[in-house]
C-alpha cells in the first residue's frame, strides 16, 4: 500500500452520525473501515459512497472478543489509519438500580473497552506516519449527571477524561484528539431508549446529525479537545461544569 493512501476507521457506521462521518470522510479518504453490526446496513453505506471512496465493511459486535478482534485485523491489514472515529455507542435509561446489568456493562465495554483497544492499536502506527486524528463520541451528558443515565453519562464522562490525558501524551506527535461531546441529535439512538419519549424534549434543542459531523471535523485541527456542537448545548455543558466545582 502506497503510504499516501488515506484511511478512515468509523465504528456504529450503520446509522446516525457514524454513517455521517463516513459520508463526510469520503471526500478526505481513499478508504474507510466501516464497522458496525449490522452488515447490510454498512454494505448499502459501502455502495452509496462507492464513487468516491473505498468503503471496507466489518460486521463486528465491538461487544464481544471476536468482533473486536475483528475490527483489530482491519485496523492492522487495512490501515494504517490517518482517522479514528470511535462513534458505536448506546443507551438505557432507568435508575440504576433497577436495570439489568449486562446492559450496564455492555455500555462500558463498548464505550470504554472497544475504544481504548482501538486506540491502542492505532496510535502506534499514527506516531510512525507523524500523524493522525482520532475522534472519540462522547456526550454532552458527560458534563450532566443525572438521574436515567448514570452508567452513560459515566462511560462518555471516561471518554472526556481519556481524550483530554491522551492528547496530553501525544503533544509533538502530530496526533489530534477529539472527545465530541453532542447535544440531542437525530438518529437511531432513541429508538432504543424505553421510556424516553424524544417528544418532552424542544425542538430547538434538537441537531441534525450532519450539522454535528461537520462541526466535529471542522474543529478537528483547531487544537481544541472537548467539542461541544451548538451554541444552546455549549451553554448547558458550561453549567454542568459550574454546578460539579459548586460542590466541591
Ligand atoms: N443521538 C444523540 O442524541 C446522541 C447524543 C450524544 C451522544 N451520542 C453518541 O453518538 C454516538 C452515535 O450514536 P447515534 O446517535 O448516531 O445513534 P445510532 O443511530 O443508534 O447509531 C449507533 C451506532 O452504533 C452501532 N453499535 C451499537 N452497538 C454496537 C456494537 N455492540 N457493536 C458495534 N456497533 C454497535 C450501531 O450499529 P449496529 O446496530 O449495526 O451495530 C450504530 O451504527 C454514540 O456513541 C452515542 O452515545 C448520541
Amino acid at each position: 500500500m502506497s503510504s499516501q493512501t488515506i484511511v478512515a476507521m468509523v465504528t456504529g457506521a450503520s446509522s446516525g452520525m457514524g454513517a455521517d462521518f463516513c459520508r463526510q470522510l469520503a471526500g478526505r479518504c481513499d478508504r474507510i473501515i466501516a464497522v458496525a453490526r449490522r452488515g447490510d446496513r454498512l454494505q448499502a453505506l459501502a455502495d452509496e459512497l462507492a464513487d468516491q471512496v473505498e468503503v471496507y465493511t466489518v460486521a463486528a459486535d465491538l461487544n464481544t472478543v471476536e468482533g473486536v478482534t475483528r475490527a483489530l485485523e482491519a485496523l492492522r491489514q487495512r490501515g494504517p489509519l490517518d482517522y479514528l472515529v470511535n462513534n458505536a455507542g448506546f443507551s438505557t435509561y432507568g435508575l440504576f438500580a433497577d436495570l439489568d446489568i449486562q446492559g450496564q456493562r455492555d455500555m462500558v465495554g463498548l464505550h470504554v473497552d472497544a475504544t481504548i483497544s482501538l486506540c491502542r492499536a492505532a496510535i502506534p502506527f499514527m506516531r510512525e506516519r507523524g500523524g493522525g486524528h482520532i475522534i472519540n463520541v462522547s456526550s454532552i451528558g458527560a458534563f450532566l449527571p443525572g438521574r436515567g443515565l448514570a452508567v452513560y453519562g459515566a462511560t462518555k464522562a471516561f471518554l472526556n477524561f481519556y481524550s483530554l490525558a491522551l492528547q496530553a501524551e501525544l503533544e509533538g506527535t502530530g496526533i489530534a484528539v477529539q472527545a465530541l461531546c453532542p447535544g440531542y441529535t437525530h438518529t437511531e439512538f432513541h429508538q432504543a431508549l424505553q421510556g424516553f419519549d424524544k417528544g418532552q424534549v424542544p425542538a430547538q434543542m434538537w441537531m441534525e446529525s450532519a450539522e454535528v459531523v461537520a462541526a466535529s471535523l471542522a474543529a478537528l485541527d483547531s487544537g481544541k479537545v472537548l467539542v461541544v456542537p451548538g451554541e444552546g448545548n455549549l451553554e448547558l455543558a458550561r453549567t454542568g461544569v459550574r454546578r460539579q466545582l459548586e460542590g466541591l
